[in-house]
């Protein structure tokens, strides 16, 4: 068949011969090699690491990449995947590692002139521009590296699969063939994978069962912030996440995120709320705006960036319905300040207040965040960690925080809490302390 009667895909079929001696039924014999040990008897040393030197990426890799482990580092193009890749390789070659950058997309020319870019020329780095995996492994085995680069997997080929480059049976194999030689020779190995806004094509999540770490680099394309997030990490948690900007020269780490989100913000303009959003355990406070204008057209637009458009259809149904602020013929929309995508429903209240506020036309008080999901009845629910993100805001100076109204909070905030219990709660609050204009 050259179509895949489950998904459609042309060309993803790959034969796979059973081999002799698989029978179906019973246990057969008893398999030789590994036997059954006792759990409790299993040495639980420590995971070796190799510090990447990029403090965001080992924050998320749990301290380092594991000798031997292999990472997946997948994104959209042009999010800087390669430029974190020649990153690290010049900080663990500058540590006096050997480093093997295997590249199949850019000629040794084009990686040096990054290289360039990003300051000084790593001496201890190898860059070999090569497709064939078998002709990788060669080099890998003569030069013996603690760490291995590959980008990106769906350039790499072998001559026993047939099909093209990058289709899912090349990408498999090749994959399988360059993990198997980590394992054998203890190196670090990073494989590069280019998705697609959708996640799929013949790329990184038919690998991701395959290897032990899978990185997220993501970022919206004008925007310089990019996070990093590991969905899969075998030796640490997946909680973690990396803050990056990319500049002229590179990917630089941010340690306060929150400080670069509210750089530009202006504290008077109506339809601007600030919520603390976790991401992993990190605390961040980003800015949403709003716009209510009338609608010039029959049917009023809705426009989202940053936040799941049906997040806010909801919460406009409910504004419209349980408060008194009339979205009937406006036109809507919402954007999260700096590029940054909102997944989270903590953001809820925020976004009512913001779109109330600008409908309203009052803007909330500088000193003021607010976080709480909003449910289809418009009361105001509680969200996880609530200490963190109020422990957040206090740090950057905010003097009054919304939440929640049966919310544990800690015992003796530094900020006055709000405690709302429905969003018609919330926006009296805003008619009543809010500044400019109401209607
Ligand atoms: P790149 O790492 O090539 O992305 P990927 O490998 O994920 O496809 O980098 C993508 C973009 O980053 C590219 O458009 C240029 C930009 N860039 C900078 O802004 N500053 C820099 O120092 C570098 C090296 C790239
Ligand atoms: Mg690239």
């Amino acid at each position: 068949m050259g179509r895949c009667p489950d998904c459609g895909a042309w060309g993803s079929l790959v034969e796979e011969p059973l081999g002799a001696g698989v029978s179906g039924r019973g246990i057969g014999p008893a398999p030789s090699g590994a036997k059954p040990v006792a759990l409790a008897e299993v040495e639980a040393d420590r995971v070796p690491r190799l510090p990447a030197g990029v403090a965001e990426l080992d924050r998320v890799l749990g301290g380092g990449f594991v000798p031997g482990s292999v990472t997946l580092l997948g994104g959209e193009p042009g999010v800087g995947k390669s430029t974190l890749a020649l990153q690290v390789a010049a900080r663990l070659a500058d540590g006096g590692r050997g480093v093997l950058y295997v590249s199949g997309e850019e000629s040794a020319e084009q990686i040096r002139l990054r290289a360039d870019r990003l300051g000084a020329i790593p001496r201890g780095v190898r860059v070999l521009t090569e497709t064939d995996v078998d002709a990788v492994l060669g080099h890998w085995r003569d030069l013996a590296p603690d760490f291995v680069l590959v980008d990106s997997i769906q350039t790499m080929r072998c001559a026993r699969v047939e099909s093209a480059a990058g289709s899912v049976a090349q990408v498999r194999e090749s994959a399988a063939m360059l993990a198997a030689a980590a394992k054998t020779a203890g190196s670090a190995l990073v494989l590069v994978g280019h998705v697609t806004k959708e996640g799929t094509l013949a790329g990184p999540r038919v690998l991701e069962h395959l290897v032990d770490v899978v990185l997220a680099f993501e970022g919206e394309r004008g925007h310089s912030f990019r996070l990093l997030r590991a969905s899969k990490n075998r030796f640490g948690s997946t909680q973690e996440v990396g803050v990056f900007t990319m500049g002229a020269q590179g990917l630089a780490g941010v340690a306060n995120p929150s400080e670069l989100f509210l750089a530009e913000r202006s504290t008077d303009a109506p339809g601007s709320c600030i919520v603390p959003i976790l991401e992993g355990t990190r605390p961040m406070l980003v800015e949403i705006q709003a716009l209510v204008a009338p609608a010039t057209y029959g049917v009023p637009r809705r426009t989202c960036m940053g936040i799941e458009d049906g997040r806010v259809a909801l919460l406009l149904a409910v504004l419209d319905r349980r408060s008194d602020v009339d979205l009937l013929s406006r036109d809507v929309y919402v954007n999260v300040a700096g590029g940054v995508r909102v997944g989270e429903t903590a953001a809820d209240l925020a976004l009512c207040l913001a779109i109330a506020s600008s409908r309203l036309d009052v803007a909330i008080p500088g000193d003021v965040a607010a976080c709480g999901e909003v449910g289809l009845g418009g009361e105001v629910r509680r969200v996880a960690r609530l200490d963190l993100r109020i422990a957040e805001v206090e740090r950057l100076g905010f003097r009054r925080v919304m939440v929640p109204r049966g919310a544990p909070a800690p015992a003796h905030p530094d900020c006055e809490l709000v405690r709302v219990s429905n969003v018609g709660e919330a926006i009296a609050w805003l008619r009543a302390s809010g500044s400019g204009h109401v209607s």
